[in-house]
């Protein structure tokens, strides 16, 4: 929509998006590097100081989607500038929508007064729209007051997560690069496999539909499975997914903490 040129680059590869960086900045005035905080499809994160780096180095704007790692990443779920204490101002656009941690509809966007300034006369969603409703803004503030007030649902989400990754894995379900989010793949290989696959899914009541090319990288047909603080525990995924009625959760011991940190 906004006619710029797009140059995308290997996943999560710093080490090229640098050397594309190093052919082609010269050729474009400005260049805005875009990634997410936690990638939605394979539930790793990207190195952020690292791309502050490369950012600042080649005179490029950065971008992070936190639709993924906002409410998930960083000692309170301050998102992953939290998640490796860097300074926020060093990132040019924060965005994030509030359709998942933030339990609501909509989506925000910080930055700079100036470029917030000029996105409020310039986008469609203020220009041609009316914006979120006030029942959708409160219900995200309340949210993120929960979330302050019981830091314990963060570090439940992050055991649930690493809890399915490991039975995952003992299943021997390739979850890809998957790096301890509770974004977790679980990679099927081939179209023909992936339906049956997506409906036994479905059918354990896992609440997930399984994506595919373009949404995931050709061949790799992921049912990506995201998770929620409170579902799924071990007696849930011992039924086949299912939360079994009536059964409080058992505590897990694993620790959160890596992630959370
Ligand atoms: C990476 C990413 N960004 C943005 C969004 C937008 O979310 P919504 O349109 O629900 O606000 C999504 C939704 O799944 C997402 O996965």
């Amino acid at each position: 929509m906004s006619g710029a040129t797009r140059r995308p680059f290997p996943h999560n590869d710093i080490a090229a998006l640098e050397e594309l960086l190093t052919r082609i900045r010269s050729q474009f005035r400005r260049v805005l590097i875009v990634v997410e905080g936690v990638y939605s499809m394979d539930g790793d994160i990207p190195d952020l100081p690292e791309l502050i780096r490369v950012k600042k180095k080649h005179g490029a704007l950065l971008m992070i989607d936190e639709a993924h790692s906002i409410g998930v990443l960083g000692a309170t779920g301050g998102g992953i500038g939290e998640y490796f204490g860097v300074d926020r101002a060093d990132v040019d656009l924060w965005m994030g929508t509030l359709s998942k941690a933030f339990a609501s509809c909509g989506g925000y966007i910080g930055g700079s007064h100036a470029v917030i300034d000029y996105l409020k006369y310039t986008l469609p969603g203020f220009v041609y729209s009316a914006g979120m409703t006030p029942a959708n803004a409160a219900a995200s503030l309340a949210a993120i007051r929960q979330m302050r007030a019981e830091p314990e649902r963060l570090v439940r989400l992050h055991q649930r997560a690493l809890l399915f990754h490991r039975l995952a894995d003992q299943a021997g379900i390739d979850t890809g690069g998957s790096a301890g989010t509770p974004v977790i793949p679980c990679v099927v290989g081939d179209s023909p496999a992936l339906c049956p696959a997506g409906q036994r899914v479905v059918r354990a009541r896992y609440q997930r539909l399984p994506d595919s090319v373009p949404g995931c990288r050709r061949g790799t047909g992921p049912v990506a499975v995201f998770h929620h603080e409170r579902a799924h525990t071990r007696a849930d995924h011992a039924h086949g997914g299912r939360p079994r009625r009536g059964t409080r959760s058992p505590r897990n011991r694993s620790s959160g903490d890596d992630i959370v940190r």
